[in-house]
Order: structure tokens, then C-alpha cells, then sequence
């Protein structure tokens, strides 16, 4: 039973975790890469020494993950941790790093960031500045590759740091160089050791401008504060289901002596398990007799359910939804199960996703023993509504 409680709370925590910010007086950089042969594993270590140089300033190397799980990478890039999109949001800058591939990003990049538009929508990226380095071969298409980059980093609202002409005086012209007004990359296909020390020197000053602009951004107010109300768009929830074809089913019919919402001060309280047609989808245990994909699934139906809901509370119109206050996730897993906020994510960003700003909600996950009809999970909703 102590075991049981002990892992009751650090669930509780985990689940925490997943939208606290990382809170520091130190400026955190993320160096985001995808490399298959290396090369731009090689460019990211400048990258990030040239971050850890800049004071109070660290630097933290991760990795996407391959489309291909089963594609050969280099050791030394296969030992990265990997990344999950919503942790983007946690640092102060990020350093995005790929190989050039047909004079674009690579297609492990793009995939990664095919999953960022719940951070696109609640504006989580806006005002925090990223930089770009890639790794070519013989370098064609490079300066099209960084600034095709740089449009998901636009369109996310993020401050782009260029890297002009820094480097360049000490650059070796005798060789070709990957030096760019854009940002540092390596002609991997070109004769001699690669990345040149040049291309290496480069790297490094575009770390440290990163770091820099990163640094003074932390030291400002609170960049969610200057938004300009002017761009503020009110979210037209139903646009936004249309436009991810989401349909919502049709509210459960309560199975008890209770109502399936109620009303209280202008917030709704909601709690579903993961019906589908009448019937459970993947009913059982997380971690014994349900995979976490399948937990993602019946999370995410969980919380179709809590909006269809929500929908007949507001009288049909889910405009009227003012805020998601919060949402608590209850999983059926076994005692050592530990991925409880992976697994509340599908929950979260489907809201933020449908709700945009107003999506933003705290949030709890908890282990539990076991959940009527064997559901594998049961969410708890709050919204506030007008
Ligand atoms: C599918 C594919 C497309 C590529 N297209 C280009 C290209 O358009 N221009 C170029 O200079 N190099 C191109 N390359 C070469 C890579 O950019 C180069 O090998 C790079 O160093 C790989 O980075 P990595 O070592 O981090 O994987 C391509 C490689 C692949 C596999």
C-alpha cells in the first residue's frame, strides 16, 4: 500500500513536471539535432560550446527521433536523448541543427515539427529566439535549406538570430567554407577533415550569439507579457476541428445516479472514461495489457468525450469556453508504471490545440489500481465558460 502511495505521488509530480517550466536563474539553451552520419552532430558540439561559453548560460544536446526507427545512426548521435516537442517550450533558446536534404531540412525534422501545432496555436514559441546550423554534403541548396528553416521558425513567432558576417574574418579562404549570412554549416563532401576548423570556429560564435540574445531575453519582463493584443485571434473552436478534421462523438449518456456536468460560478465540472461506441476502447492496465499507445488512443477519445460534453454544458456553442482551468488524469497501471504525463499529453494537446491560448490549463496525473469499467484512464476536467 506505502509502495502504491509513493507511486501515486510521483505520478502526481511527473505529471506536474510535463508543463512546469524549467526554472532557473541559469539561461538554458537547447541544441535540437537530427544527423544521421554526423555531421551535424560534429557542428552541434561548436554550437554548444560556444552557448556553455557565453556565463550562466548551459547548453543541452538532444536529439529528434528517426522516422525510421530502424535507420543506422552513429553511435555517439544514437546515445542522445530524444526530444519531445512540448518540451520545446521550457527553454530559452533553442539551436535547431539538420543535415541538408534536397536543399531543405531533413524529413525527421519536418516530422518532429508536424507535431507542434498545439505549441503554434497557444503561441508557446512566440518571442523566443532560435538560430539554425545544418550539415551539406557539397553544400548545394544550403542557404535555401536554413531559410526554409527559418519559415516553421517564423510561423511560430520565435527571434531568429542570423549569424551576418560574424567568423568571417578569421575564416580559411583557401578551402570552401559553409559560412553563410544565415547561419554555420559544414560541406561535409568537401575534400579535407569536415567540419573545417573554420566551419567549427563559425558554429561556436553562432552559439554564443544565440546565448546572448537568449540571455537578455530571459532578463527582460516576461515575453508572454508584450504580446500585442493586436494579433490576438480569437479562437473559433469550431474552425479549429474542422480544420484538424477532429469530429466530436456524441456525449455519454451518464451510467448512474449522477448528471454528466455540472454548472457552479460559470465552470463546468466534467468526468469521462474512455467510451467509444458504447464501448471501452482498450479497456485494461497500462504496463501489463495496454501498450502506451494504446493508453495515448483511449486518452485522447477520453477527452473527445469531456469536450462533447462541454459542448452540451455551454448550450451548443464551445465558443463560450473562456479557459480549461484544469485537468487531472487518472491511468490504470501497474504499481511500476512511471510514463503517466506521456500519456496525459494526448489529453492536453488536443486541448490546447482546439482552444488555442485558452487551452492552457494546469494539470495532475495519478496511477490508480484500477478505474470503472476497466477504462485505462479517467479524466477530470474544469472549464470555465462565459
Ligand atoms: C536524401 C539526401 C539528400 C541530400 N541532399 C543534399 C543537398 O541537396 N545538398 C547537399 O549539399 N547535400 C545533400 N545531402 C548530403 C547531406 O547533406 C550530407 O551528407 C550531410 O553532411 C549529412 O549530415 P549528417 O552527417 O548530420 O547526417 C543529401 C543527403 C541525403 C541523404
Amino acid at each position: 500500500m506505502k509502495k502504491q502511495l509513493l507511486v501515486l505521488l510521483i505520478a502526481v509530480l511527473l505529471g506536474f513536471g510535463v508543463n512546469a517550466q524549467v526554472k532557473s536563474t541559469e539561461t538554458n539553451v537547447l541544441v535540437l539535432i537530427y544527423s544521421q552520419n554526423g555531421g551535424t552532430y560534429k557542428m552541434a558540439k561548436s554550437i554548444a560550446e560556444g552557448i556553455q561559453e557565453y556565463p550562466n548560460t548551459k547548453a543541452i544536446l538532444k536529439r529528434v527521433p528517426s522516422i525510421n526507427s530502424k535507420e543506422k545512426l552513429t553511435a555517439e548521435v544514437e546515445k542522445l536523448p530524444i526530444a519531445t516537442i512540448d518540451e520545446l517550450a521550457n527553454y530559452d533558446g533553442i539551436a535547431f541543427g539538420s543535415p541538408v536534404h534536397f536543399a531543405n531540412i531533413s524529413a525527421d525534422m519536418n516530422s518532429f515539427f508536424s507535431q507542434s501545432i498545439p505549441l503554434w496555436t497557444s503561441r508557446a514559441l512566440e518571442g523566443k529566439p532560435a538560430t539554425v546550423f545544418m550539415s551539406a554534403g557539397s553544400g548545394a541548396g544550403k542557404e535555401a535549406a536554413i531559410l526554409s528553416f527559418w519559415n516553421i521558425l517564423a510561423s511560430h513567432g520565435m527571434v531568429i538570430v542570423p549569424t551576418g558576417i560574424m567568423g568571417t574574418a578569421t575564416l580559411d579562404k583557401t578551402v570552401p567554407q559553409g559560412n553563410t549570412p544565415f547561419g554555420a554549416t559544414s560541406l561535409a563532401g568537401s575534400t579535407g577533415t569536415r567540419p573545417s576548423q573554420s566551419e567549427l570556429n563559425l558554429a561556436k560564435e553562432q552559439g554564443k550569439a544565440l546565448a546572448r540574445v537568449a540571455s537578455g531575453l530571459k532578463n527582460t519582463e516576461n515575453i508572454k507579457t508584450v504580446k500585442t493584443t493586436s494579433t490576438e485571434i480569437k479562437t473559433d473552436v469550431y474552425k479549429m476541428l474542422k480544420d484538424n478534421n477532429i469530429v466530436l462523438p456524441e456525449a455519454p449518456k451518464p451510467v448512474g445516479n449522477y448528471v454528466p456536468y455540472t454548472i457552479s460560478d460559470h465552470k463546468v465540472f466534467i468526468n469521462q472514461v474512455a467510451l467509444k461506441d458504447g464501448k471501452i476502447l482498450n479497456p485494461g492496465k497500462v504496463g501489463a495489457t495496454v501498450t502506451d499507445d494504446q493508453a495515448k488512443e483511449a486518452t485522447y477519445q477520453t477527452m473527445l468525450n469531456v469536450i462533447a460534453v462541454l459542448k452540451e454544458a455551454c448550450g451548443g456553442d464551445l465558443n463560450k469556453v473562456k479557459q480549461c482551468v484544469q485537468l487531472t488524469g487518472y491511468f490504470n497501471t501497474t504499481p511500476e508504471y512511471t510514463q503517466h504525463a506521456a500519456l496525459m499529453n494526448s489529453a492536453s494537446n488536443l486541448t490546447a490545440l482546439v482552444f488555442g491560448e485558452k487551452g492552457k490549463h494546469a494539470r495532475a496525473t495519478i496511477g490508480a489500481v484500477s478505474l470503472p469499467i476497466n477504462s485505462a484512464v479517467e479524466i477530470q476536467a474544469v472549464f470555465e465558460i462565459e
